[in-house]
């Protein structure tokens, strides 16, 4: 197992040049200072202050209650510390229900640390995509299962199966159209991934989506094997028995992304 040979920091036109290279990124999510210096300095590419705070670190049933302040605070004590990983933020469920409250929210995470921010879903977050990147704020998109839609989808379940796919095969290319550079796909067929990966120009990166996408993530409770007290996804993997240590198991992640042996097909979705 070795680190990323590449030190440089990681900037955003760099990810494009990561997928024209086939480079696969490696991502995780962080909520504090310790965990994302262990993951910067063990070739963590990317790492995601994810609304996945409120579930993992909150303890609530779902992402619906995190606030804007919530994932400053979480953003800037990650930041402090970042080195070389591009640092992405959630937009909380509600910060984007507007332009207006789009860039209000944006601007306080970038000015946290926050490089990119992420937001969930397409249809009317398309206006809301360009109106940031207009004003200089990078994207990245979330499609597939977006878990502030548990409402609606009744719970969290594979997404784009069937007549479905086709929709999200659209949204992921209008997603990449309004501006976006980074795509997130969780909980998606291996195919439909590997499909929206080939036909897209911006990065994907999977979480229960397979082995086609350009990268993956995983959550940091997930990943080091914590009973988050929730059903465990077919997807998620415990690094830290594999590597013996939270460096071990960064660097036994990272190279399974990079090798391209994980996700292997019992950790996805095959149809
Ligand atoms: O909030 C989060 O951690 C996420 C990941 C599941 C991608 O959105």
């Amino acid at each position: 197992m070795s680190i990323h040979a590449d030190s440089k920091p990681w900037t955003v036109p760099a990810l494009a040049e990561a997928k024209r290279n086939g480079q696969k990124l490696v991502m995780l999510t962080a909520y504090d200072a310790g965990f994302a210096r262990s993951f910067d300095a063990n070739g963590v590419d990317l790492i995601l202050v994810g609304d996945s705070l409120g579930m993992v670190v909150q303890g609530h049933d779902s992402t619906l209650p995190v606030s804007v302040e919530d994932v400053v605070y979480h953003t800037r004590a990650v930041a402090s510390v970042l080195q070389r990983a591009l640092l992405v933020s959630d937009l909380p469920f509600g910060a984007d229900a507007t332009p207006e409250r789009a860039l209000e929210a944006s601007l306080q995470l970038l000015k946290a640390g926050a490089e990119m921010v992420k937001i969930e879903g397409a249809g009317f977050k398309l206006d809301i995509i360009r109106h940031l990147v207009e004003r200089e704020i990078p994207v990245c998109s979330h499609l597939g299962l977006t878990p502030q839609s548990v409402l609606r989808l009744g719970g969290y379940r594979v997404q784009g199966r069937g007549d479905a796919a086709q929709q999200l095969l659209d949204d992921a290319k209008a997603v990449a159209e309004a501006g976006a550079s980074l795509l997130v796909l969780e909980c998606v067929p291996t195919p439909l991934a590997g499909r929206v990966t080939a036909e897209t120009a911006i990065p994907t990166i999977g979480i229960g989506a397979g082995p086609e996408c350009d990268g993956q993530v995983l959550v940091l409770h997930d990943f080091l094997g914590l009973d988050s007290g929730h059903r465990r996804p077919k997807f998620v993997k415990d690094f830290l028995a594999e590597g013996g240590s939270v460096a071990g198991a960064v660097l036994a992640y990272a190279d399974a992304v990079r090798a391209g042996t994980f996700p292997d097909a019992e950790h996805a979705y095959a149809s």
